[in-house]
């Protein structure tokens, strides 16, 4: 699957895709993006103008961990936005497995339809986690939570723009990039150019390979409009920012802008990720995220439980 030749031709079938819509042979995607400043996620729908069908990428579930409450303030305003501009939704998808919030796809799909779609690698995310909060059988570990599990290369379709899944591993083993027209969603390969790189320390993670999903990426021409999953400001800067271009990426990121070597990424990523705490919200989220936005069973008394291991990550 990740052999240079096929991967390759994948990558060249993206670039061939955002290079017709820049000489005007194929239509631009529109994109919607959404914050949720509690988690410094953004979601997205991205949808085809002629044809209103959509794809929500990244949805986040609000979750109060001192409570143990949820709610759907943040999914509700992507319904709005679709019932208001009215698309019909194909595909809900996430770029990984996040460790920072909890994924509002099955209540997205409950409202609006569409299959839920993540890449194959999430079995081994699966495998990796079951151990960790010690699931029993009940708890299946290949994939079947979501509708479809991507490869590298798929294509899906947003009304009449192709979507070209690429597997862009290192912050997690299963982590995809979705190119849509001249559109890419990074999921957390790279931040914006003043902020650059996503942490490649959790179970599972490498910044080598991290280095090269992003090298990949690079390959997709300058003006590729690139849109992040998240933003945390910057030093200098007071305006949370999602969307860049590949120029900018490739020129200015200060982790791995061009020049910068395999080794000296590696070394930089790995020292800081030394200093980085756990995210606030790691152990509620990849209990949910890894059964696809489901919470736990619940026990005989009917409420759902999550664990909280002690001592271990
Ligand atoms: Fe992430």
């Amino acid at each position: 699957m990740t052999t240079a030749s096929i991967s390759d031709r994948h990558l060249d079938h993206a670039v061939a895709q955002v290079a017709d819509v820049l000489h005007g042979k194929r239509r631009a995607p529109q994109v919607k993006a959404f914050f949720d400043e509690s988690t410094f996620t953004v979601s997205y729908v991205v949808s085809d103008p002629a044809t209103r069908r959509a794809a929500i990428i990244d949805s986040v579930w609000n979750f109060d961990q001192a409570s143990g409450r949820t709610s759907f303030d943040s999914a509700d305003r992507i319904v709005a936005y679709v019932e208001a501009q009215g698309l019909s939704v194909d595909w809900i998808l996430e770029t990984h497995a996040h460790a920072d919030h909890l994924s509002a796809a099955p209540y997205l799909q409950q409202k609006l339809g569409g299959r839920m779609a993540i890449g194959h690698e999430i079995v081994t995310v699966q495998g990796v986690f079951g151990k960790i909060f010690n699931e029993g059988t009940g708890f299946a570990r290949d994939g079947s939570q979501f509708d479809s599990l991507l490869e590298d290369g798929d294509v899906l379709a947003v009304g009449g723009i192709p979507l070209i899944a690429l597997h862009v591993p290192g912050h997690t083993p299963a982590d995809m990039a979705y190119v849509v027209g001249d559109a890419l969603f990074t999921g957390d390969t790279m931040f914006m150019p003043d902020y650059g790189s996503a942490r490649a320390d959790f179970p599972g993670g490498d910044a080598r390979q991290l280095y090269r999903s992003v090298r990949r990426l690079m390959k997709l021409p300058d003006e590729t409009r690139v849109f992040l999953c998240h933003d945390y400001k910057a030093p200098n800067r007071d305006e949370f920012v999602w969307e860049t271009t590949m120029l900018a990426e490739r020129t200015a990121n200060v982790h791995i802008h061009e020049g910068v070597s395999e080794d000296d990424f590696v070394a930089m990523r790995t020292q800081r990720d030394a200093t980085l705490s756990m995210p606030r919200l790691i152990l509620p989220s990849l209990q949910v995220n890894m059964r696809g936005g489901h919470l736990p069973e619940p026990e005989d008394n009917g409420v759902r439980y999550l664990k909280q291991p002690i001592d271990l990550l």
